[in-house]
């Protein structure tokens, strides 16, 4: 049994979760697993003959608490491939340790699954960012300052995985591809990863256009580096929702971040059906 106050990492969590997660997928084996950001749950609603997995029912899953979160495993098939939609994060900024938001990444590795494809809500660093647009991540900058890798090493991970191609070269090709087959607007650039949850002062965003970011999140970080840990290759799109603190004359919020990620939720989808189908 899992002992109150444990975190993700543990072995005995990982396989007690994957085992609660088989005994309700059957003979569904996924191939893919895909994370949602904030205000991009549609694409759980297109996955067909669905199994839905509440986080309650998951040992060492947390109930999610942000809002547009939801918090359960929707798996099934898309495009005719099996795959598993994770919607509702682990943010590190609630509260929760790097594990713990890495948790389901390492399951999914468990299950089986060879391909991550990690979703998230940014701030546009970019001058000729146009939000809302989505931004293929090329790469990443952990200015998050955890890392779920931290401390003795989980079976099945590396100790020191290399982190050169954290974002597969092929993967993006074909999403780059898609977005040109179907007209979508596709920008690619570099992800750094804060602790948030504060968004940024305008001194911050200044550094980090220096630093060479091209958008700034709360996410996704942990889960791409415990997916490389495992061998999993990742592929990540940003939904840039909004202009970074101080590049424009408005004021940030929440609710304009999901409101602005609704409205490329369709094309988000349509990317991803297209780099799913044939996979
Ligand atoms: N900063 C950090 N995270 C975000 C932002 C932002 O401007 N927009 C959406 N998520």
């Amino acid at each position: 049994m899992i002992e109150k106050g444990e975190t993700g990492k543990g072995k005995g969590v990982i396989e007690e979760a994957t085992s609660a997660v088989a005994r309700r997928l059957g003979a569904l084996k996924p191939r893919v697993a895909i994370v949602l950001g904030s205000g991009l749950g549609g694409i759980a609603d297109a996955v067909r003959d669905a199994v839905r997995v509440p986080y309650r029912e998951i040992p060492g899953f947390p109930e999610p608490g942000a809002p547009g979160h939801k918090g359960e495993l929707v798996a099934g098939t898309l495009e005719g491939v099996p795959l598993v939609v994770q919607s509702g994060r682990f943010h590190l900024y609630e509260g929760h340790a790097a594990e713990v938001a890495a948790l389901p990444t390492r399951v999914f590795a468990r299950l089986g699954v060879e391909t991550q494809i990690v979703t998230n809500a940014a701030g546009g660093i970019r001058h000729t960012f146009r939000p809302p647009t989505l931004m293929l991540i090329a790469d990443h900058i952990n200015l998050m300052f955890r890392n779920p890798l931290v401390g003795l090493v989980v079976e099945g991970d590396q100790r020191f995985p290399d982190m050169s191609d954290p974002y597969d070269a092929g993967l993006r090709a074909r999403a780059r591809a898609v977005a040109q087959a179907e007209g979508i607007p596709l920008e690619e650039g570099v992800y750094a990863a804060l602790l948030g949850p504060s968004f940024e002062t305008p001194a911050e965003i200044r550094m980090l256009e220096r630093l060479g970011a091209d958008a700034v999140g709360m996410s996704t970080v942990p889960e791409v580096i415990a997916a490389r840990a495992r061998g999993m290759r990742c592929l990540g799109f940003s939904s840039v929702t909004n202009i970074a603190a101080g590049l424009s004359a408005q004021t940030l919020s929440h609710a304009e971040v999901l409101e602005a990620g609704a409205r490329v939720a369709g094309q988000l989808e349509r990317l991803i059906r297209g780099v799913v189908k044939g996979l």
